[in-house]
């Protein structure tokens, strides 16, 4: 059980000099650090020529850190192989949609499916472990480094093969593959799986249900490779933690799958500071990592303590921003907030992104938050483990994603993203935490389930919606939602599928919305709200009409429908409503409380409750440039001034307060 909260950052002494290592081991005590991501891309160190290994110097490191007391993440370093291994085994570079191979220079430059790579990873990891597998300061394992990172896909030949043998497990016939993709469609017929190819380029459209079995089949074979390292660390040392790290909504993998395989979550943050949405945005991302595994702890595995270097224009965090996004992850529960990376690099690509120690080195005002930081987090403890408090959940799936933005749609400008963060604001804004739930887990413990655009889904996780509602649950589910099965088939009759149980009106058709035209909506008592981008053309139902579309050709259509079913409720929206519209929505399921809550004292203040036996932690962070008032309950203590607090609290620009109270509901 860790006890303090984790901080540190990857740490790459390989590019230093032997006399540095010895100032950054002493720095890193001053800055409170407890914890440093070793060997990420230390292939070419390791092994610098095929089957030549040279591990003195990690072994002086692993020493040093261990002796300094801070703990080691020994990363695998499979995300960059060396150059030699692509000189002499070129086929174990990946290989694009046009045919054209990558070549080594960079990082990322593997073909998972290359025998060659599997090969010659597996050695490197079960050399890593024989050689410092026994050494007391590693604390966790970190395979790999971004599943998936820069080339989710690869095209080439192994993966062909590959692909054929995984699709024959799954379909059996070949008659049963046609039947799934609908090959009657533009004469795709397969007469063989032979014939049958990555979607590498084509004039035009690929085949839908080809491209969703692709992404199924690349996370299953990034996720055989993960499974292949971890077998070699685990049967050397079962007792330590094993991780990768993710990058939150990371379309390409299914991180549900990767997460259950886990013993500690961690996510890489790079939200950027100077968008408006950015805080809302982390903040989703945290709820979605945090409930990827309901049952293991989840850190920050790399957050930047200022700037990146790969976005057009890198902003600056502002003084005291960075502090601040770092309590955000911790009020959601994360047990650990790293940074990418230590000590900044003098030569390379990533020269230029910020580290905890920067070029400047102690001088550099960003090591004076790195120290205060640490200093906090050192003093806080880890809140008695308190869980964080959701009582509502997103339902969410990759299957889902993939499917929903595949192209050729009514409108393709639909995306994943946008239908999260357009459902998650107003809960957000409400200080409603979320947890993320796939389709077809447990939500009984939720009051409110939201469904945004589930597009794809199956006979099971609609049954499981449905049952969850029957049972007493109240869900919101958006448009587009039940259009087609899981090999991309549509569900006939009005739109719904396995869902339309919850969707209390007929959706006969969809109506994209020109850009930027409004519809008004009207509600039962007279007032009025909007919508845009979309409506559904439905006819009425059984379902209770909230809302009518009011303007426009579709006037007098459902926009709002109120379904109830055994002991619940179902609210469907069947056009993307305005804020003001959604928050009605919101505020008659319970998702938020119907009052104002107290943090509309202006935007940008987020809060979050964890809770433990015993205990409740109240977070509240201002990320706004401006001091904000608010109202909270009596009787806390708040830990980072330590003082008494309660009722009426100023919090300042970029300000946190953790609010400790007795709490005997959990006791
Ligand atoms: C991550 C990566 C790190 C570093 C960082 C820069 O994607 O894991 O190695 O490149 O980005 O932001």
């Amino acid at each position: 059980m860790i006890e303090q909260v984790r901080y540190g950052g990857d740490y790459n002494p390989e590019q230093w000099p032997r006399a540095v290592w010895d100032e950054d081991v002493r720095l890193m005590v001053e800055a409170g650090v407890n914890l440093v991501t070793v060997g990420v891309f230390s292939w070419a160190q390791l092994e610098p020529a095929e089957r030549v290994y040279s591990f003195g110097w990690l072994h002086e490191l692993l020493d040093l850190l261990g002796q300094a007391g801070i703990g080691v993440d020994l990363a695998t370093p499979t995300a960059s192989p060396p150059p030699w291994l692509s000189v002499r085994y070129p086929e174990a570079l990946p290989v694009d949609a046009r045919g054209a191979r990558y070549s080594h220079g960079s990082r990322q430059h593997f073909c998972v499916c290359s025998a060659t790579y599997r090969t010659r990873a597996r050695r490197i990891v079960e050399r890593l472990v024989s050689e410092v597998g026994e050494h007391q300061a590693i604390e966790m394992w970190h395979i790999h480094n971004e599943y998936g990172c820069h080339v989710p896909y690869c095209y080439c030949d192994n993966h062909a093969q590959a692909f054929r043998a995984w699709l024959q497990r799954r379909y059996g016939s070949v008659e049963a593959l046609n039947e799934a993709w609908g090959t009657a469609f533009w004469s795709q017929r397969y007469g063989d799986f032979a014939e049958v190819l990555p979607p590498r380029l084509t004039p035009t459209f690929l085949n839908p249900g080809h491209e969703l079995d692709y992404a199924r089949f690349s996370n299953d074979a990034f996720l055989e490779e993960f499974l292949e390292e971890r077998r070699v660390l685990r049967s050397a040392r079962p007792d330590l933690p094993v991780t990768t790290n993710f990058m939150g909504f990371y379309k390409p993998l299914d991180y549900f799958a990767w997460a259950s395989e886990l013993d500690v979550v961690s996510t890489d943050n790079y939200s950027d500071p100077a968008d408006p949405d950015g805080t809302m945005l982390s903040a989703m991302h945290y709820d979605l990592v945090r409930s990827l595994n309901k049952n293991v702890p989840w850190m920050v595995m790399e957050q930047t303590t200022s700037r990146v270097n790969w976005r057009r224009h890198n902003s600056a965090k502002v003084p005291g921003q960075m502090r601040a996004l770092s309590y955000q992850a911790v009020a959601r529960g994360a047990t650990g907030v790293l940074f990418f990376q230590w000590r900044a690099s003098r030569a390379g690509a990533e020269k230029y992104h910020s580290a905890m120690l920067p070029h400047s080195g102690v001088a550099s005002p960003v090591w004076a938050e790195v120290t205060g930081l640490g200093g906090e987090l050192a003093r806080l403890g880890t809140f008695d483990g308190a869980g964080v408090e959701a009582r509502v959940a997103m339902v969410f799936s990759w299957a889902n994603w993939w499917a929903l933005e595949a192209p050729a749609k009514p409108a393709n400008d639909l995306t994943m993203a946008d239908q999260l963060s357009w459902m998650y604001r107003p809960l957000y804004e409400a200080g409603a935490t979320v947890d993320f739930c796939r389709p077809d887990e447990p939500l009984g413990r939720y009051e409110v389930v939201v469904v945004p655009s589930l597009y794809l889904v199956t006979a099971k996780e609609g049954a499981n919606l449905v049952s969850y509602v029957e049972r007493g649950g109240t869900a919101v589910v958006s448009f587009w939602s039940g259009i087609v099965d899981e090999r991309d088939v549509v569900h006939l009759g009005p739109y719904g599928g396995p869902l339309r149980p919850l969707i209390g009106c007929e959706v006969l058709d969809v109506a994209p919305l020109p850009d930027g035209e409004e519809l008004e909506v009207e509600w039962e008592d007279g007032t009025r709200t909007a919508a845009g981008f979309w409506t559904d053309v439905a006819d009425e139902g059984d379902g209770h009409v909230l809302a009518r579309i009011a303007s426009g050709p579709w006037a007098g259509r459902p926009a709002v429908v109120e379904a109830r079913r055994g002991e619940g409720r179902a609210y469907y929206v069947a056009a993307r409503l305005d804020p003001a519209g959604l928050e009605r929505v919101y505020g008659r399921s319970g998702a938020v409380p119907a009052e104002p809550s107290v943090l509309r004292s202006g935007p940008g203040v987020e809060r979050v409750m964890r809770a433990s036996a015993g205990q409740s932690y109240e977070f509240l962070i201002n990320h706004s440039a401006e001091e904000r008032v608010l109202e909270i309950a009596p009787g806390g203590f708040e830990l980072l001034g330590g003082t008494q607090i309660g009722g009426r609290v100023t919090l300042p620009p970029l300000g946190v307060a953790i609010v400790r109270r007795e709490d005997d509901r959990g006791a």
